[in-house]
């Protein structure tokens, strides 16, 4: 069987987006593949956290892809800093990665933007660490939404290049990326990607918000005034709740248009606002339930910590071995 490996950063309770970009994937894939899924708490914390509020997110997000259909059982489900290996082989792998690599890397760019006060070495080389999340286990596919596609690219990079400076080590992995909702969008600022760090919460779906919440925030979606549920260049509103409509329900544009043929922009976003909050209603009760079984939550991510370690070890061996660390 192959391997899949993805993470999350626990900065919040999931949106739409990540949703629909990778989480929605994940439970599916865990029938054909090994799947290895990690809440990535090193990464949140290139971002200044909260350590009280880190901890309870970490826990909630946990709780939460259990309750998006990920299976502790099927798949290796586990937090990031309980497998110290990722940190291990991202200082190796550090030392195979261009200053220019990381610096053109958009994602650092935009973050730096915005947290000019705390331009941190972890914010930059923060897709070091997350190429040895993949390349230690040797992923094959990588499940993910579009804004994670150059750091992929990178990891294949420093993977390849890792393999040619030795020989046959690392696994060059393959992105697995979505068609219609690789890229969700805000529903206040279709211009820009759905994100759980928007100040404005009209902006983005949370999964745990309740019917009444999703269906507002959809009847508040910034559309367009031509008045054509239609799929087309400079209709971002529109295109992002047709991406989202199409996602769930399996309908391609063309069968959502003619559906729509002759309604009002308000029956259509009526109609996504409800085959979201339909989607998301077992999410929350899942959750809910979940998160009254801290001591299920903890037996599960302490198996996890393990399986990931023992998955991880002979590739940190090898690796060290190659760029010639003495045995122990
Ligand atoms: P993160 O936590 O920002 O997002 C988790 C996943 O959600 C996807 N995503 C979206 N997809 C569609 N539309 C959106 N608006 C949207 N927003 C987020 C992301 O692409 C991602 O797949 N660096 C990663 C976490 C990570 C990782 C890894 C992923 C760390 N190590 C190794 C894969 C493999 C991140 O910050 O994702």
């Amino acid at each position: 069987k192959k391997r899949i490996f993805s993470g999350i950063q626990p900065t919040g309770i999931f949106t739409l987006g990540n949703y629909l970009g990778a989480i929605k994937n994940w439970g599916p894939l865990q029938d054909e593949y090994n799947c290895i899924y990690s809440i990535v708490d090193q990464h949140a914390i290139t971002v200044r956290q909260d350590p009280a509020k880190l901890r309870r997110q970490s826990l909630e997000c946990y709780a939460l892809l259990i309750a998006c259909g990920i299976d502790p059982e099927k798949s290796v489900l586990f937090i990031q800093s309980h497998n110290p290996a990722h940190a291990q082989l991202s200082w190796v792998l550090g030392c195979f990665t261009q200053f220019g690599e990381l610096s053109r890397m958009t994602q650092f760019k935009d973050k730096s933007q915005k947290n000019a006060d705390n331009i941190n070495a972890g914010l930059f080389t923060y897709p070091v660490l997350m190429a040895a999340d993949i390349l230690v286990y040797n992923a094959d596919l990588v499940p993910v939404g579009q804004d994670q596609k150059q750091h992929l690219e990178l990891a294949r990079d420093i993977a390849g290049r890792f393999n040619g400076v030795y020989s046959p080590t690392f696994t060059v992995p393959e992105g697995y990326i979505p068609k219609t909702s690789a890229k969700i969008m805000s529903l206040t600022e279709p211009g820009k990607k759905m994100s759980k760090s928007d100040p404005n919460p009209n902006g983005y779906i949370s999964i745990l918000d309740d019917v009444d919440t999703i269906l507002r925030k959809f009847k508040r979606a910034v559309t367009d005034s031509d008045g054509e549920v239609c799929y087309r260049a400079g209709k971002d509103g529109i295109n992002n709740l047709m991406s989202i409509y199409a996602s769930i329900t399996g309908k391609d544009f063309a069968a959502i248009e003619s559906e729509f043929t002759g309604k009002g922009y308000g029956d259509f976003k009526m109609a996504v606002g409800e085959c979201v909050a339909d989607c998301l209603r077992p999410v929350r009760e899942d959750f809910a339930r979940l998160m009254g079984d801290k001591a299920y939550l903890q037996a599960c991510y302490t198996k996890g910590a393990e399986s990931a370690r023992q998955l991880s070890a002979k590739c940190l061996r090898k690796v060290y071995k190659k760029v010639g660390f003495i045995e122990l």
